[in-house]
């Protein structure tokens, strides 16, 4: 993964195209410079072989003339003295091409190659891989050509010299590709430097770094770069504190707002009851007469009731997160059922209970969630207060995705549902935005806190709620609780 990542890179693509380059450049001079220094000594010795033979044919003349053999071996053999001496073998032939005499550096070359035909009258020079082969016509001026002669010219200083050549040659690329690498590498880092700081800064920007600033190194329109992303990055921090601010802002009107509108409506449910506490009072002091049972009653009544607007209030505004303990909710649905039953006989509700068994036990506080379901079973009751009906509680586990509604619940959480159904008189569209409202009630003695506290208490136990209703035809309310 990481290897790849380095050959993906822009500084290997560079460094490696350049080294490329380079490679490519220092052989192909080198090619050139090997072919011209070849022909330059190929040239060099063939003249120098043709300057031997030359001058060995001029001392050959006498020899030939007396036909004295021995004396033209002995000047052959002494052409190929010495490690320095570039003949090899020497052949004398007469002027019908008859071999005379031959003499050789070393045994193994000892093969006559029969003149060449058109070698007579002038100088002749033939090539293999080892040798020049060189012959020349011997003239006397009064006896035209009296005999050849034909030296073998070794090649070997060429190679020797070749060898060199190309040892150095190697020796100077390789220097010059490693050379190019190690530059390219650098114009790499140069180059891309500035670009990696800039790529630096704005993942940096992108985790959160509001505000930061690379430095501007690198030149032209890198560096244009770096000053446009120093100055984006500086906006995006005014910015964002900006709107920050006027949140914090909102966030604080809205509060106070809610104090307002919170305030309001205590004072309001507190205003009734104290009114007719109030009044009662009042007549008792005109009249001048004791208070009556009944009197007593209704004062009882009334006190008690702003007793529950402020209990209801403190556990709202409180909005305590309590202990979190194993509850079972069919359990608890038990109780609040126990709780309700005199209500519902009363009233000629009919239950039907649906509990999957065995339910997941769930981390909660059974206090607060019996108050919840206690809150949701009583509206249930008092929606099919006058004309009875059918309550239907039904409890699930799921482990699948979430219905949207209310609340925070991640989706896909193992949770268990609750479904409480009732055939009472429904909630009409325009208040159901309302019911979860603090003091929001359509009911002559209610607070409407009931739902806003359940709200609150199953927001605490990161579960959901939502309630569908049908005017006249029944409300049912959905909750859902995680795991
Ligand atoms: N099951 C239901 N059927 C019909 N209306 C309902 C139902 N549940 C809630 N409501 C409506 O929502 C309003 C708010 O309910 P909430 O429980 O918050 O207050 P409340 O019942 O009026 O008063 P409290 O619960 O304090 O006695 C109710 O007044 C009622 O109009
Ligand atoms: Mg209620």
């Amino acid at each position: 993964m990481r290897l790849i990542k380095i050959f993906d890179s822009i500084a290997f693509r560079i460094s490696f195209s350049i080294a490329v380059i380079v490679a490519s450049t220092a052989v192909a001079v080198g090619w050139i410079i090997m072919r011209e220094e070849r022909k330059m000594l190929e040239l060099e010795l063939r003249s120098k072989g043709k300057y031997l033979t030359e001058i060995m044919s001029r001392r050959l003349v006498e020899p030939i003339l007396y036909e004295e053999r021995y004396e033209i071996f002995s000047l052959l053999q002494a052409s190929m003295k010495g490690k320095e001496s570039l003949v090899v073998y020497g052949e004398v032939y007469d002027k019908n091409g008859e071999v005379v005499v031959t003499a050789y550096k070393d045994e193994k070359l000892h093969k006559i190659i029969p003149l060449f035909e058109n070698s007579i009258g002038s100088v002749d020079v033939r090539e293999d891989n080892l040798l020049y082969h060189i012959t020349l016509p011997i003239n006397v001026e009064a006896l035209g050509t009296i005999g050849f002669l034909r030296l073998g010219i070794t090649k070997e200083p060429l190679y020797t010299t070749l060898k060199t050549v190309k040892q150095k040659f190697y020796l100077l690329s390789g220097g010059i590709i490693f050379i190019g690498i190690m530059i390219g590498l650098w114009m790499a880092r140069k180059i891309l430097r500035p670009i990696l700081i800039l790529n630096k800064g704005v993942r940096m920007v992108g985790e959160g770094e509001l505000g930061i600033e690379v430095p501007v190194v690198g030149e032209g329109e890198i560096k244009e770069l770096a000053l446009s992303f120093n100055r984006m990055s500086k906006k995006l921090k005014e910015l964002i504190n900006e709107t920050r601010a006027a949140q914090e802002n909102l966030v604080r009107t809205e509060k106070l707002y809610a104090v307002g509108e919170f305030s309001a409506g205590v004072a309001h449910e507190i205003k009734n009851p104290l009114t007719s506490i109030k009044m009662l009072i009042q007549t008792v002091k005109q009249k001048k007469q004791a208070l009556s049972s009944k009197d007593i009653e209704i004062l009882e009544e009334e006190i008690n009731r702003i007793d529950r607007i402020v209990k209801d209030f403190l556990a709202f505004a409180r909005h305590e997160k309590t202990e979190k303990a194993d509850v079972n909710i069919n359990n608890l649905l038990e109780e609040v059922i126990a709780i309700t039953r005199p209500k519902m006989e009363q009233s000629a509700i009919s239950i039907k209970q649906k509990f999957s068994q065995p339910l997941p036990i769930i981390k909660g506080s059974h206090d607060a969630l019996k108050q919840a379901f206690l809150n949701i079973v009583l509206n249930a009751i008092q929606a099919m207060d006058s004309g009875g009906g059918t309550l239907e509680i039904v409890t699930s586990y799921e482990s699948g995705v979430m219905s949207q509604g209310l609340g925070n619940m991640p989706h896909n959480t193992p949770k268990v549902s609750v479904i409480i159904k009732d055939t009472g008189i429904g909630i009409p569209e325009k208040n159901l935005k309302k019911i979860f409202d603090p003091f929001f009630t359509t009911k002559e003695d209610g607070t409407g806190m009931g739902l806003a506290l359940t709200y609150n208490i199953i927001n605490d136990h990161s579960g959901r709620i939502d309630i569908d209703s049908t005017p006249f035809m029944g409300t049912t309310v959905r909750v859902e609780l995680p795991l």
